[in-house]
């Protein structure tokens, strides 16, 4: 979708369909200019109008301008208007837009209390996400329709940092939308094998380094927590490093971000409980995703940042050979782990890849991961569980994450970790079990991480947030891309200081 900004007299837009997001207390001033270039249908859609955030939105077909059809649709009270508000006002023309079969849109920039940037960006991010469909199995158009070609901003003034605003938001939203694809994506095209092509295929293309490892890599590196959740499976391993070591970096020690890598998790020999209960499992790759979507924005937006990804990939299958209940693992850091329940694999693989991590001596390392059922029970949907190991810094990194989760619409929410919790992993046999029981699971699975990490850490499980059954204004159903923006948005603060709050 090609994204443009304007400041031509809104009459004198031609387009498709003109997006109007407006206030329910809008001011005279914004309606006066508003109905100057709808014309008498404007005046009269007012009557109603209600501007209630979510409310539906109301067609007009204006008589002076040169837009075919408007759509209104409400923002709430004005002083209220944040980021997130415009996001979902956005992807609600976007949805109006796909139903009309508009190829142009015109998007109208409210009077709001934000920046002009960070408004153009929401504007623009919630539109782009908010017409996302996942069409690679669909055969044929969505009603004949290919989709809409262009939007454009109208900003009457700060032309320029909307300009930037707007590039971004395009820029982030198809960075989300990468990660969105390769969770859709079937099983059987996301084997490790092809799943390390495809992020290849995204390093060439945008221009950060990749390097893939095979078995025999993983082997002598004795990655033995990746390679004990492989043995069920027909499919090799893989471990894939992304870097981005741009030239201007601020930091000379790498962040590095690493993302659970289960490109279909049946449970194994602890098989999950058929019914409806692995349906979704192929989203149980949504942190390698988001870390991927997240290097294709970091090159993009050429952050002046060093960052790592690390990837490491399996699936998780019961095979003649799989991994069985009281297997002993030595892992790659030389801990050694009881399996109590080859379901617990995302914390075997994610536990090497961050032993793996200290080789860079890294200034912080975020882990993504679709960790456990728990914390859909805690958290649900609106927001991911956020842990961290108690090393100095942390509430300042913590509350940075938070604040970017706020601005960015992907939440989370602290977990605590304190030391009881550690507890339930005690193992009779080895230095750690890998379940810890019922209680508190999202918490132990962090404190089982944990003792792989020797440096500032954040853990985010995103099992909630990273694949939707029913749809949120601009996250559709299936995978949501979660991670993408929260990332971009808190990187973007640690490379500029000035930002930092
Ligand atoms: N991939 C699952 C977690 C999951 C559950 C993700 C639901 C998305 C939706 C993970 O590997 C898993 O199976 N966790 C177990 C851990 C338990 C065996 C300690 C769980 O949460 O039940
Ligand atoms: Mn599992
Ligand atoms: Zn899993």
């Amino acid at each position: 979708m090609k994204v443009s900004i304007t400041g031509i007299p809104l009459a004198q837009l031609d387009v498709d369909m003109l997006l109007v997001p407006l206030a329910e207390d809008a001011a005279d001033g914004e309606k006066t200019s508003l109905q100057d270039a709808l014309g008498e249908p404007f005046r009269r859609a007012m009557s109603d109008f209600t501007g209630k955030a979510g409310s539906n939105p109301i067609l007009l077909y204006p008589e002076s301008s040169r837009a075919k059809r408007v759509v209104l649709v409400g923002l709430g009270t004005a002083k209220t208007i944040d980021a997130e508000r415009l996001r979902a006002a956005a992807a609600q023309g976007a949805q109006a837009a796909i139903n009309m079969k508009a190829k142009t849109v015109g998007v109208v920039m409210p009077e709001n209390p934000l920046d002009a940037e960070t408004a153009s960006q929401a504007l623009v991010e919630g539109f782009v996400l908010g017409s996302y469909r996942f069409r690679r199995y669909k055969t044929g158009e969505e009603n004949g329709f290919e989709g809409i070609e262009r939007i454009v901003l109208h900003a009457e003034q700060d032309e320029k940092v909307g300009r930037r605003g707007a590039e971004r938001g395009r820029i982030v939203a198809e960075s989300v939308i990468t990660a969105r694809d390769l969770v859709n994506l079937s099983p059987d095209e996301k084997t490790p094998t092809l799943l390390s092509r495809a992020i290849e295929k995204s390093a060439k293309k945008y221009g950060y380094e990749i390097e893939i490892w095979d078995k025999q890599m993983i082997e002598e590196e004795g990655m033995r927590g990746l390679l004990a959740v492989n043995r069920g499976s027909m499919e090799p391993p893989t471990f894939t490093v992304l870097t981005w070591h741009p030239e201007n970096a601020v930091n000379e020690r790498p962040i590095v971000l690493v993302g659970k890598g289960i490109v279909f998790d049946t449970g194994g020999l602890s098989l999950k409980p058929t019914k409806d209960s692995m349906d979704h499992m192929k989203s149980d790759m949504a942190g390698a995703a988001a870390v991927v979507g997240t290097f294709e924005a970091l090159a993009r937006l050429d952050m002046p940042l060093y960052v790592v990804g690390l990837i490491p990939a399996t699936d998780n299958r019961p095979g003649e050979n799989a991994f069985v209940p009281g297997d002993v693992l030595r892992m790659h850091s030389g801990k050694t782990v009881e399996v109590l329940n080859t379901d617990a694999e995302g914390r075997l693989i994610l536990a090497d890849a961050l032993s793996y991590a200290k080789n860079y001596r890294p200034e912080l390392v975020v882990d993504l991961a679709t960790l456990t059922g728990a914390i859909v029970i805690a958290l649900g949907s609106e927001a991911a569980g956020v842990m961290t190991n108690d090393v100095e810094g942390a509430s300042e990194r913590l509350a940075s994450i938070e604040a970017a989760g706020e601005r960015s619409g992907d939440r989370v929410h602290r977990m605590p970790m304190y030391d009881e919790y550690g507890k339930a992993l005690e193992s009779d046999v080895a230095d750690l079990k890998n379940i810890g029981g019922r209680d508190a699971g999202s918490i132990t699975a962090a404190k089982f991480l944990e003792h792989f990490v020797d440096y500032p850490w954040i853990h985010l499980d995103i099992a909630g947030t990273a694949f939707l059954d029913s749809p949120k204004p601009y996250r559709p159903k299936g995978g949501t891309g979660f991670g993408v923006r929260l990332l971009v948005e808190f990187l973007r603060d640690y490379a500029n200081p000035k930002r930092r709050r």
